[in-house]
């Protein structure tokens, strides 16, 4: 479905966001041509299918930080080289080859999909290219597959999965049914889930998956109206979320069987499922009513730029290894070190990395009310992923 029928607000992502860098830069000091050309940035996203508002929100976040800081990062132009993914793994290694060889960018940011994304930071390990994943949770990615390259600006699945338990339990739940996509993203959300749910007490009545990305999702409704669990918990997203959770409430179970997820499962379907989404909760590592500067400045600027709010936020790696090479993209030891290392306030709340470069962050509990994920309370602060089998923690 094209995205402007959809009447999906967008989820945000900011790889490229932070404090203006570019006046630092002095132009004598440049060394060489290749300072003088654009740093090229590699966005492999998906423009089409079930995803495809996820591709757009990214893309248009890091246009928008890019226009506040005059086109410029660190003295030098930026040119966004865009491939549509299509959240289809098989198509990865050759769409992302096309883009470290062909197109040689300096920088790789994406995907979506986690199938995508093990594709894409296998080739980029390989290559050395400076890689930030801004969505795709595939947990190897920063546990042992981690590489001092590859960066993940967003979250791990199990992470989101670990925090959505533990709300859950505190919720007092004590069974429930999972139900999502079977591919990896669902699977290490389950799992995550899975863990802290039953840890805290709570009971897994049963498993359901549906082939990825189908939305065809009555015969699962009707199973879990006969097993009655206190909870589901879900993962899904984009437009196959917005489907489920009408069919959800159309099925009669959400006064029933709270429906719970990952924020995923709301941001970004908020206005497109209206009262069908009242009472959906769930948890994410943003919320849009996170009260901090960062997030009210932000919310302003992307409402002024596309007359939207935007949902989820990324925020400011790249312009922080940017900023310790003064722009030289070359220099990719002292990038990806300042990129580890990276530490800053963003509008979802504090920002730092763990030794296997994935986010340790707060995560919200949200409840939709009226196409608006209004913010609950805080589940759990900084909180880091597992960095089980990653050597660079060693
Ligand atoms: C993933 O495939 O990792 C994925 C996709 C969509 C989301 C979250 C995770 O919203």
């Amino acid at each position: 479905m094209p995205i402007s029928e959809t009447g999906l607000s967008r989820r945000t992502f900011i790889a490229l966001a932070g404090a203006g860098a570019s006046s630092l830069a002095l132009p004598f000091a440049r060394p060489a041509l290749a300072q003088a050309q654009p740093i090229k940035v590699g966005l492999l996203l998906p423009y089409s299918g079930t995803y495809a508002q996820l591709g757009e929100a990214i893309t248009r976040a890091m246009e928008l930080y890019l226009k506040q800081q005059g086109g410029k990062l660190s003295g030098r132009a930026v040119e966004f080289v865009r491939l549509d993914s299509e959240a289809s793994p098989p198509k990865a290694t050759e769409l992302t080859t096309k883009l470290v060889q062909g197109d040689k960018v300096d920088i790789l940011t994406g995907p979506v999909h986690s199938g995508v994304a093990m594709a894409m930071t296998k080739i980029a390990r390989e290559a050395g290219v400076p890689t930030i994943v801004t969505n795709a949770g595939a947990d190897q990615i920063t546990r042992q597959l981690c590489a001092k390259n590859v960066f993940r600006s967003s979250f791990s699945n199990g992470q989101v999965g670990l925090a959505t338990g533990k709300a859950m339990v505190d919720a007092g739940i004590k069974n429930a049914v999972t139900m999502t996509w079977k591919y990896a993203a669902g699977e290490q959300m389950v799992n995550g889930f899975r863990d802290t749910f039953t840890k805290g007490g709570g009971k897994v009545i049963k498993d359901i998956t549906v082939p990825f990305p189908t939305v065809e999702f009555q015969a699962a409704l009707a199973e879990i109206a006969s097993i009655k669990p206190q909870a589901v918990y879900s993962f899904f997203a984009g437009g196959g979320a917005a489907k489920f959770i009408k069919d959800y409430a159309a099925a009669n179970l959400q006064a029933s069987i709270p429906l719970w997820g990952p924020g995923f499962l709301t941001d970004g379907v908020e206005k497109a499922v209206g009262a069908a989404g009242n009472g959906v909760k769930t948890v994410l590592h943003y919320s849009d009513d996170v009260d901090n500067a960062e997030n009210k400045a932000f919310r302003a600027a992307f409402k002024e730029a596309y007359g939207i709010y935007p949902d989820v936020y990324a925020v400011q790696l790249l312009d922080v290894g940017l900023k310790a090479v003064n722009g030289d993209v070359a220099k990719r030891d002292e990038l990806d070190a300042a990129m580890a290392k990276a530490s800053f306030k963003s509008p979802r709340g504090p920002f730092r990395l763990s030794v296997s470069h994935n986010p340790i962050q707060n995560f919200y509990l949200r409840e939709l009310k009226d196409g608006n994920n209004v913010l609950v309370k805080t589940v759990v602060k900084e909180f880091p992923d597992l960095t089980t089998g990653c050597r660079l923690a060693a």
